[in-house]
C-alpha cells in the first residue's frame, strides 16, 4: 500500500553534545514535503531527534533544541500519520500533540530504563532489535524484531513443547 515517507536530518553538527537543531533550511524541507505530500496516503516522518522530553533525563537535554518551530510548520501544514524517531536507543511509544510516535531501539548499545540518573547517559547491554512497520489503508503497524533471539520457536498449541520449552 502506498504510504508518503518524508525523512528530515535533525541533527546540530556544530553541537559537541550530539543535540537536534532544525536550521530555517531543514524547516523549509519539512514545510515542502509536509505540503506536498499526496493527501490520499498516510505520511510517515523519520528524524532522529525527538522534539518532546521522554522522562530519560540525560536525553531529554539533547533532544530537538527547537521542537516549537517544527511544530509551527505542522500546524499549518499537515500532521504526520506517524512519527518514528531514533537517538534514545530505547523502545518508547506514545503520542506527541495528536501524532502516534514511536522510538526505536538501538542496534548497538542501549540507554537503560532510568528515568532518575542526571549528568550522563546510563546504558545498558540489553538486546538490540529492528522494527517491521507495514502500512494498509489506514492501518499502520509496527513489530519489533529481536533478531538476536536465539532460544525456542514452539506452537502455543503444542502442549508438550511449552513444558519443553517452561523455564
Ligand atoms: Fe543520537
Amino acid at each position: 500500500m502506498p504510504a508518503t515517507v518524508v525523512t528530515l536530518d535533525t541533527l546540530n553538527e556544530d553541537a559537541p553534545n550530539h543535540e537536534g537543531l532544525l536550521c530555517e533550511s531543514r524547516l523549509a524541507f519539512l514545510e515542502h514535503a509536509l505540503a506536498s505530500a499526496p493527501v490520499d496516503r498516510p505520511l510517515l516522518l523519520f528524524q532522529h531527534h525527538p522534539p518532546f522530553d521522554t522522562g530519560l533525563r540525560y536525553m531529554d537535554t539533547i533532544r530537538l533544541a527547537n521542537p516549537d518551530a517544527e511544530w509551527d510548520v505542522i500546524a499549518r501544514t499537515r500532521k504526520p500519520d506517524y512519527l518514528f524517531m531514533g537517538h534514545l536507543h530505547r523502545p518508547i511509544g506514545g503520542a506527541w500533540r495528536g501524532i502516534p510516535f514511536h522510538i526505536q531501539r538501538a542496534l548497538a548499545h542501549q540507554v537503560a530504563f532510568d528515568l532518575v540518573t542526571e549528568g550522563h547517559i546510563p546504558g545498558s547491554h540489553e538486546p538490540p532489535d529492528y522494527a517491521h512497520v507495514t502500512v494498509d489503508g489506514d492501518r499502520i503497524v509496527i513489530h519489533q524484531c529481536s533478531f538476536l533471539y536465539d532460544g525456542p520457536l514452539f506452537s502455543l498449541h503444542d502442549k508438550a513443547a511449552l513444558e519443553r520449552a517452561a523455564f
